[in-house]
């Protein structure tokens, strides 16, 4: 099976630190990796190495066999990177509706040219863009607040427009950061379930998460860090049962 995203060899350090330590790790079409690890192992970052917001020191990064390295975040997102982000990051003043629109790739009317001389192509993609948000606001349950703010949401439905915007942009891979962090009831069940439907849908899933039942309930499979190392890999259930990585984890 190839691997959707193949992360060869990824070595980061700030300064003293090492965030990224000889990191190898693919992820596969339709399965959900794991990466579980204390605080400051370094997941955030290999999730910023991966999309070109922080670059590496040496390594590589494939998506579909083709080298990213060179290409900005938003060409990564071109080509079916997506992300979301540990600390939400919308725009707080516009409505829920509109902070999924500004997933998409694909918008001619950015371009002035595009505007003036090719006005039925540009009002034919808005229209497309448009459809597919309401679709996926439909499919992640939020399709009654798609007028509302979205700082006027629970918490827990902010995340789950962070995962709305990213499905808006097609992606091949999508990374999510702490998904779960701060959610709980209705949109905790919400957001697993999208997940599992992304996942289903052929989409590679990686997901940063420190909430135990999520992860072993949702991944295939799972990787510990540490120290900017992958320690283990396997089974999430093994992972956190084991008494080594425990120790790792909670520090003791
Ligand atoms: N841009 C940066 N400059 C300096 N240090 C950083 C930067 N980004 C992350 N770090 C440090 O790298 C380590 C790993 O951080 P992070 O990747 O956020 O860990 P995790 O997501 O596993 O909690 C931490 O010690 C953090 O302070
Ligand atoms: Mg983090």
């Amino acid at each position: 099976m190839s691997a959707v995203l193949e992360i060869k060899g990824l070595n980061k350090a700030f300064g003293g630190i090492r965030v990224a330590d000889e990191i190898n790790l693919s992820l596969h079409a339709g399965r959900v990796l794991g990466l579980i690890g204390p605080n400051g192992a370094g997941k955030t970052s290999l999730f910023n190495l991966v999309c070109g917001v922080v670059k590496p020191d040496s390594g590589e990064v494939f998506l579909d066999g083709a080298p990213l390295a060179g290409l900005k975040t938003f060409e990564r997102a071109r080509l079916g990177l997506a992300r979301t982000w540990q600390n939400i990051r919308l725009f707080p003043s516009l409505s829920v509706l509109d902070n999924v629109l500004i997933g998409a790739n694909d918008y001619p009317g950015t371009k002035l040219t595009n505007v003036l001389f090719r006005p039925g192509m540009v009002r034919a993609a808005a229209y497309r863009n448009l459809e597919k948000a309401h679709g996926i606001l439909a499919r992640c349950g939020l399709s009654d607040t798609h007028d509302k703010l979205v700082s006027d949401l629970p918490y827990g439905r902010q995340k789950l427009v962070g995962v709305a915007r990213a499905l808006m942009s097609d992606a091949k891979c999508l990374l999510l950061d702490e998904p779960m962090a701060g959610v709980e009831g209705h949109s905790y069940a919400a957001i697993q379930a999208v997940v599992r439907e992304v996942a289903a849908s052929g989409i590679a899933v990686g997901v940063v998460e420190h909430n135990v039942a999520f992860v072993r309930d949702l991944c295939d499979e799972g990787v510990f860090m540490f120290s900017g190392k992958i320690l283990a890999r396997g089974a999430v259930a093994d992972l956190i049962s084991d008494r080594q990585l425990t120790e790792l984890y909670f520090g003791t």
